[in-house]
């Protein structure tokens, strides 16, 4: 949603900006721009498109400077609507967004002022300039407190030309001391190279100048914590991949094995540990593809512990008044850690009275400072923007707390420590998905369908499909495609069906019957080898047996392949999805 990039030292800022947005670019890519201070003035180079648009920026000349990717919210993506914006001596790159900018706007109209771009974030820029009386931090904070909404801010003024002034109300911004400068950015491994890092909160500034980094909170100056630095791991990297995403699934069985708990043989999760023996009742909360790995939960959770789990999409959760019983766990989960839903939603839960537990893949995360409790996924950075490895890392954790609720129930558990293993195996057999693939090109639509367990990989499988592929894709629970959309199957429409759950199998196979009997194509994944050898099955996919409720974890890969090479041979940039970002911190 928007990265922001800022450097202020004694080397050249803009191709130190340049590496930082792109590596921010995962957050957004419709534009990108930098502004460079230099002989009395701001040089800026902005673009539509990505960062290796921006032909001829890195010879700017200067030692201070921001830069922006932008992921569009108000005003199509275009060169007039990039970052950075400018008016009188301030010019500024912002994430997030401004919700009362249209007001503001036409106070600034009122007093003859002309805006340039149709964006939210300009209007900062006026601001900034009414209210500077020669003090910019007090201009900064004067402007913050018109705004409503989010924002992560990079401010320059003509009039201090090697400061650079950091604002943060919802969005992330980091701060950090390297070896030849100091640095801001909306993401750790954009500024990887400094020695010191610090998290703004919401509510604080910070001005970088010379060597010191000062830091200011509502009462006046104050003292940070320094945060964890960065390990190389952190930087992405593709290495021998062709994309981000076919590298981040070869890394889902280490993404498993690392998220993977034992709750009661570590000391320091006896406080979840007392929180899990209380627990009467979970609600979890998450957004796309957490959302559907919180649905996999609610099948292990229910079925193992007893204990009734209700899921909600964040963006819902919070504008609908949820009922929050005693007893009450409220699971957020996020693999960014900055989903501005998710974190509302938390929020209210724990306004409401739930424990909140924080599972997220990203230590220093925003929904880190709201949760009584955090869980990481250890899946390690994942920068494509559809999401894999940190899903399979999700379900290896919820399922990890499914057991460890089910014991404090005196209730037997199966074991997930076979997961990695198998799912190294069924890497292997969805490379098969690279044949399979071309089956979807010439389709309208693609269904996925599943029951049970099942229904959750089904869910995925489609949303994996349309934001890469851009094909028209619905996932449902298999009963259900008699109620309505087998309407759709006709002559050859792909139907991926997904079949773990022995006791369901012969109902599933009763759609899979349904859609041959239309003419529709069907796609088989499953464990069952004998449903595989059907006249029914077109193709079909065999994975190891693992213990079904955990079944998910192992049967989604194919379809995050299927996914894959359908976008590839569809000429799509997998990595990078028309439309989408990776971390969406706005409503
Ligand atoms: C899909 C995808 C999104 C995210 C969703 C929530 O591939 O990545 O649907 O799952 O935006 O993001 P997090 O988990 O960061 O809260």
């Amino acid at each position: 949603m928007c990265g922001i990039i800022g450097y202020t030292g004694k080397e050249q800022a803009a191709p130190k900006l340049l590496l930082g947005l792109k590596r921010l670019e995962y957050r957004g890519y419709d534009s990108a721009g930098i502004a460079v201070f230099s002989d009395g003035k701001f040089s800026v180079c902005k673009r539509k498109g990505r960062v290796s648009e921006l032909g001829g920026a890195e010879k700017l000349r200067g030692g201070c400077g921001i830069g922006h990717t932008r992921w569009a919210t108000h005003g199509a993506p275009s060169e007039r609507n990039a970052h950075p914006h400018s008016f009188g001596r301030f010019v500024l790159v912002h994430n997030g967004i401004i919700e009362n900018y249209l007001p503001l706007k036409e106070e600034c109209e009122a007093r003859g002022e002309k805006f340039i771009s149709e964006t939210d974030s300009e209007v900062i820029a006026h601001l900034l300039e009414y209210y500077d009386r020669g003090d910019v931090l007090s201009a900064i904070k004067e402007t913050v407190a018109r705004l409503k909404g989010s924002y992560a801010l990079a401010v320059m003024c003509r009039d201090e030309p090697n400061v650079l002034y950091a604002a943060r109300r919802k969005s992330p911004l980091i701060v950090g001391k390297g070896e030849e400068g100091l640095y801001l950015a909306s993401d750790v491994p954009a500024i990887a190279e400094c020695r010191e890092l610090y998290s703004l909160c919401d509510g604080e500034f910070a001005v970088l100048q010379g060597d010191n980094i000062r830091f200011y909170g509502e009462e006046g100056e104050i003292k940070k914590e320094t945060m964890k630095l960065v390990s190389k791991s952190d930087i992405p990297e593709k290495g021998a991949y062709p994309h981000f995403m076919l590298k981040e699934m070869h890394e889902i069985p280490a993404a498993i094995a690392n998220s993977l708990i034992n709750f009661e043989d570590d000391f320091c999760f006896s406080g979840i540990n007392i929180v899990l023996c209380q627990t009467e009742y979970i609600q979890i909360i998450a957004c796309g593809t957490a959302y559907h790995s919180g649905i996999a939960a609610k099948y292990a959770i229910e079925a193992l512990a007893r204990v009734p789990v209700e899921v909600t999409v964040a963006s819902e959760y919070r504008y609908r008044d949820p009922i929050v019983k005693k007893g009450t766990l409220a699971l957020a989960v996020s693999q960014s850690g900055e989903t501005a839903d998710t974190l509302a939603a938390a929020e209210l839960a724990k306004e409401k009275g739930a424990t909140v537990i924080a599972i997220t893949n990203a230590p220093d995360s925003s929904i880190t400072q709201i949760a009584h409790f955090v869980l990481f996924t250890r899946a390690g950075r994942e920068i494509a923007v559809a999401a894999t490895k940190s899903f399979n890392a999700q379900l290896a954790l919820l399922f990890s707390l499914a057991t460890a609720l089910a014991k404090t129930k005196g209730r037997q558990t199966p074991s997930l420590r076979p997961l990695p293993a198998l799912a190294e195996e069924v890497l292997t057999e969805a490379e098969k998905m690279k044949e399979i693939a071309p089956i979807l090109l010439g389709a309208k639509s693609v269904y996925f369908i599943g029951r049970g367990a099942d229904y959750c990989t089904a869910l995925e499988g489609s949303l994996k499909l349309k934001e890469i592929s851009y094909l028209p894709s619905e996932g449902y629970p298999a009963g259900e495609l008699k109620h309505g959309t087998l309407a759709l199957i006709d002559e050859g429409t792909p139907v991926i069906a997904v079949l773990t759950q022995e006791g369901l199998a012969e109902k599933t196979m009763n759609a899979v019957f349904e859609v041959y009997a239309r003419g529709g194509r069907v796609i088989l994944v499953t464990n069952l080898p004998e449903y595989a050898a059907r006249k029914e099955v077109y193709r079909s996919i065999l994975l190891p047996k693992c213990e079904e409720l955990f079944s998910p974890i192992l049967s989604v890969i194919p379809l995050q392949a299927l996914a894959y090479y359908t976008s590839l041979a569809r000429g799509n940039d997998p990595d990078k999805p028309r439309n989408l970002a990776k971390s969406v911190t706005v409503e």
